[in-house]
């Protein structure tokens, strides 16, 4: 299948991602959010993106011949006409993308593939909304432009025919497909990644150890540029409240509610600006840090 246009559902710190590494791939892009300030956040997001692949040289085209590739609307019609392929970005929250995947259901062309970019929710759960389950995959990205994996996993009616064509889809996008070979809440990599945010988050509630030691531990003794708390402020402190949240263990439950305190406070993490460290210049960036 040649895929031409590819519409974004909700215009946040992932969808903007991705809409934006689909434009740079040529790609023609529709991006759909509720709200216009989320519309506002997602190009701004792609400005300042842009700014550093082009400090990099890693463009081949001006800035502006990539952004005019992308079209943002708050009309869902106009942002599905014609689209050859959704991945939905919106909040971490079961019972809304299961709405909205009921609603894209019933104005998108018959053609469309759907694919979810949830982080720990599955297919499967939003599959009977689509009302396209053999269409329907999940299609996961990290960061998109410093981690590049793409995770694709079926749910169990998915059409096995699908599979190479998002391969092929995701290596245009400039990741590394891997296939998630059964439904796993997490994947292949965020299951990894939650085991190593859940113990941060017990050490930190626990008081065993700072968000900065904690930190400064990953950083140096496995040669990372960050650690779990500069990785949660980077993922969003909603998004990761909204997947601690669901866990039942009373570590997880405590943790839970710290990042809640965060959350009414405003703190988000990188995207207002502050959450365990304060952007742009997070203390764990500075080269004493690790001194
Ligand atoms: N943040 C990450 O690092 C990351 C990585 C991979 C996948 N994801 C997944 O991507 C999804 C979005 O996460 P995010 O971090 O970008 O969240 P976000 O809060 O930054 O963005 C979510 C967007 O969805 C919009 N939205 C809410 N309801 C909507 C609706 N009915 N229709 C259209 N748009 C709607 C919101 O206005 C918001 O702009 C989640 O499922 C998350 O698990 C996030």
């Amino acid at each position: 299948m040649n895929i031409h246009k590819i519409c974004i559902l909700g215009s946040g710190t992932l969808g903007s991602r991705v809409a934006l590494q689909a434009a740079i791939s040529g790609y023609q892009v529709s991006v759909y959010d509720i709200q216009e300030k989320a519309l506002d956040f997602g190009f701004k997001t792609m400005k300042k993106i842009l700014h550093q692949l082009e400090k990099g040289q890693l463009l081949k085209e001006p800035q502006e011949k990539i952004l005019a590739r992308i079209y943002f609307t708050t009309d869902p019609k106009k942002a599905i006409q014609d689209a050859d392929f959704v991945n939905e970005s919106v909040t971490e929250d079961v019972e809304l993308k299961k709405k909205v995947w009921k609603q894209i259901s019933e104005i998108a062309p018959e053609k469309t593939i759907f694919t979810t970019n949830t982080s720990y929710l599955l297919p499967s759960m939003f599959a009977e909304e689509s009302g396209r389950p053999k269409k329907f995959c999940a299609f996961h990205f990290h960061d998109v432009f410093y981690s590049r994996v793409v995770d694709i996993m079926p749910n169990p009616e998915t059409d096995p025919a699908l599979i190479p064509i998002l391969e092929q889809l995701g290596r245009s996008l400039n990741q590394v497909p891997v296939l998630v070979k059964k439904e796993n809440p997490g994947y292949i990599f965020n299951t990894m990644l939650l085991a190593l945010i859940g113990a941060a988050g017990k050490l930190l509630t626990g008081e065993v150890g700072s968000v900065e030691d904690i930190d400064r531990s990953w950083m140096v003794n496995f040669h990372m540029p960050m650690g779990p708390f500069g990785i949660l402020d980077s993922i969003g402190l909603d998004t990761a409240w909204h997947v601690t949240k669901t866990r039942k263990d009373s570590a997880s439950q405590a943790f839970a509610a710290l990042l809640k305190e965060y959350l009414d406070a405003g703190k988000l993490g990188e995207k207002s600006g502050e959450g365990f460290y304060t952007y742009p210049n997070p203390a764990y960036k500075a080269a004493d840090f690790i001194k």
